[in-house]
């Protein structure tokens, strides 16, 4: 692929794909059944063997909402077909369960999401399945992980909670090379950066699974499919609030990055050790600039190390009272969010592997809000850091 077709936009993706509801509604109807009825037996069958455009049999398998969802995000993420589930972690089970059996290993980044974490090193043991956890930055050690029995490679765009970036063009090469397929959790990078158009086979976004036509009709097949046998089924009135706000979604993305960047740029400024892809120092930057899309910067998420477990837990207790944000885990909300990974999101990572990675007990990660007024919500931060003497 030439280096000017890398740069995509999905927004304009999806700008023209509309749906409405049967009475001209400028939203799509909200489907407020489980179940569908057919005018013949005939019919029926026909749709249990295939499924057939515009049929719909049981909300499980699929429903009108849902699946304006699912085609709205497969244009999203410039994938031939998406299915959408009810949780980021619904549509990783459903992948991995697909295209996974006993025996079979994957070779996966230690730096990813606690609960994924912990999916690959407790759960999935229990069914017959490895998991070598690698430095997936280093792309010796994950070729070097690699056995035939690897199905999947796995990784995070932009990785959770120390902002590693996944050099997916290579990782892509190395996966069609071993015949594993490359599974890529974009949940810190939506709009920013477009897996599949760099050569990923899965994408995660938004608890959809975004993928070929292939993969997404064996994850909905009645006999043997992940998504209809495992039932992580996304409910219709969250399905149709996502798929209205995706069709805003680019404008929060350029508010979170652009204050994203000046809360890094200052807490650097004040001498923190802060992680930040957008950093032209962080390692990932240039790897990062040379296949994002261009127009929604460096992600919403900053990482500040304040040194300590007692002072990090008082400084996000201060923020929180001095009403910069939430101490809450997760992103994307439009006021600032902000947990200590260690002890929350990662707290699933043994202590020794934290510390192998370099995740501090004193780390705060951030997914700024699209505060209109920056500069005050980060005098505020800087008041907290002032009060505890760590500046
Ligand atoms: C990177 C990443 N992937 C997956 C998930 C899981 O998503 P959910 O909580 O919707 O299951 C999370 C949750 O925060 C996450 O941060």
């Amino acid at each position: 692929m030439k280096k000017t077709e890398l740069f995509f936009d999905p927004s304009v993706a999806i700008h023209d794909f509309l749906v409405f509801g049967e009475f001209g509604d400028v939203n799509p109807s909200i489907t407020d059944s489980s179940t569908f009825t057919f005018l013949s037996t005939d019919k029926m069958e026909e749709v249990f063997e295939h499924g057939i455009e515009g049929c719909f049999l049981y909300s499980r398998h699929w429903n009108p909402i849902n699946k304006y969802l699912s085609d709205t995000l497969a244009r999203f993420e410039d994938t031939e077909s998406a299915q959408v589930t009810a949780s980021g972690m619904g549509a990783i089970n459903c992948t991995i369960m697909q295209l996974c059996n006993s025996g079979d290993e994957i070779v996966s980044s230690h730096t990813i999401y606690g609960g994924t974490y912990a999916l690959f090193k407790n759960f999935l043991p229990k069914f017959g399945i490895k998991v070598n956890f690698v430095d997936a930055t280093n792309l010796n050690e994950v070729k070097k992980a690699i056995t035939k029995k690897t199905k999947v490679i796995y990784c995070e765009t932009i990785s959770n909670p120390l902002l590693e970036i996944s050099d997916i063009p290579s990782l892509a090469k190395i996966a069609k090379k071993s015949g594993a397929k490359l599974v890529v959790d974009n949940t810190f990078s939506p709009m920013i950066v477009s897996p599949y158009r760099l050569g990923a086979d899965v994408v995660i976004v938004a608890g959809c699974v975004c993928s070929s036509n292939e993969f997404i009709s064996s994850l909905n097949d009645v006999n043997s499919g992940a998504s209809m046998l495992l039932g992580a089924v996304l409910d219709s009135y969250r399905a149709a609030s996502i798929l209205k706000n995706l069709h805003s979604l680019h404008l929060r993305m350029e508010k979170h990055s652009e204050n994203a960047m000046y809360v890094a740029k200052q807490f650097e400024k004040l001498g923190l050790k802060t992680y930040y892809p957008g950093f032209p120092k962080h390692r990932g930057h240039k790897l990062l600039k040379s296949f994002m899309n261009k127009g929604f910067g460096y992600s919403g998420m900053v990482a500040v190390d304040i040194g300590s477990e007692k002072k990090a837990n008082k400084f996000m207790e201060m923020m929180q009272n001095e009403k910069v944000g939430y101490l809450a885990v997760s992103l994307g909300y439009f006021k600032t969010l902000f947990s200590a990974p260690s002890h929350s999101t990662s707290s699933e990572i043994p202590e020794d592997v934290q510390k192998k990675i370099g995740l501090g007990k004193g780390l705060v990660r951030f997914s700024i809000g699209l505060d209109n007024n920056i500069e005050e919500s980060f005098s505020r931060i800087k008041k907290c850091l002032k009060k505890l003497s760590i500046i």
